[in-house]
């Protein structure tokens, strides 16, 4: 059966022909009511180790998973810490094999194989890749191999445009990072929001989420995403920004009225601080 993928987001990809089992793993994520995806980013520990706010993992998900499209973590976090009869979609990172502490940050390979992958019933596949920086062509070359194991097997790809402290993020390096992933067959970018992200998302034919990156202020985060959003981002793979909130469920819920509710970073606030008063 053919569909096209289309009718999902708000891109415009019109003619890209889709198998079945990857439409619907990719429905999952990114939800057709609106065309929008809030996934919630919990997989830092794979090379941060006990990251603050999720030293246990579940403690933290358990609250959030209610306002998550899906979860991006690790087959350890999945495996150790989070219950099966959880309903919600997975995207597994299947990327890794350096730490923070290692001469090596972000030369990550590939952690997984396909068939553990999909015991593990996932949506989708998560890979970091690293343009622009040694280690290019390794994590070039393993992104596509994860690319072909879910073309293979119906599994949408979302490559994590990594950005490395010594270099520039600006749209120029964003646009040149997301579109290499798109041509190497991400079916989602991942990647960091910038000023003039419009050029980012419209030299990419996938759909682009963003990271939210370091945590900064409430106000300022809500806003970022709302400019994601205004430029053209199906959504936000979000991890630092909602679960070291000072109120991750309060955070969750007003980045959630940003990404399908289309309301403004005010309104958004407002969400914020009633939830939070009203948990105080
Ligand atoms: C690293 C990652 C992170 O592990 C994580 O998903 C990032 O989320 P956030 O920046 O929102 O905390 O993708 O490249």
């Amino acid at each position: 059966m053919i569909i096209y993928f289309q009718a999902f987001t708000n891109k415009k990809v019109g003619g890209i022909i889709m198998d079945w089992g990857m439409k619907n793993r990719l429905s999952r994520i990114i939800r057709p009511k609106t065309g929008h995806a809030v996934m919630l980013a919990v997989d830092h520990g794979y090379f941060l180790g006990p990251t603050t706010g999720l030293e246990h993992p579940w403690k933290t998900i358990e609250p959030l998973a209610e306002y998550a499209d899906c979860l991006m973590l690790t087959r350890g976090v999945l495996r150790n810490c989070i219950p099966p009869e959880i309903d919600l979609p997975i995207v597994l990172r299947v990327s890794g094999g350096t730490s923070i502490l290692g001469p090596e940050l972000l030369h990550e390979g590939i952690t997984n194989s396909i068939e553990d992958s999909i015991r593990l019933n996932v949506s989708g596949l998560a890979f970091s890749i690293r343009v622009g920086a040694e280690f290019e062509r390794d994590t070039l070359l393993g992104f596509s191999e994860i690319v072909d194991m879910g073309e293979e097997y119906g599994i949408p790809v979302l490559a994590v445009t990594a950005v490395g402290k010594e270099m520039t993020r600006d749209a120029r390096y964003m646009a040149l990072a997301s579109r290499i992933a798109a041509e190497l067959g991400a079916h989602i970018v991942k990647t960091y929001y910038v000023d003039g992200f419009e050029k980012v998302v419209d030299s990419c034919p996938v759909p682009i989420v963003i990271a939210g990156g370091k945590k900064i202020p409430e106000p300022d985060a809500l806003k970022m995403a709302y400019d994601a959003i205004q430029a053209g981002a199906v959504g936000v793979d979000m991890g630092r920004n909602i679960f070291q909130s000072e109120n991750p469920v309060a955070m969750i819920q007003a980045v959630r009225a940003i990404v399908h509710d289309g309301v403004n970073p005010q309104e958004a606030l407002e969400v914020f601080n009633s939830i939070r008063q009203g948990s105080d």
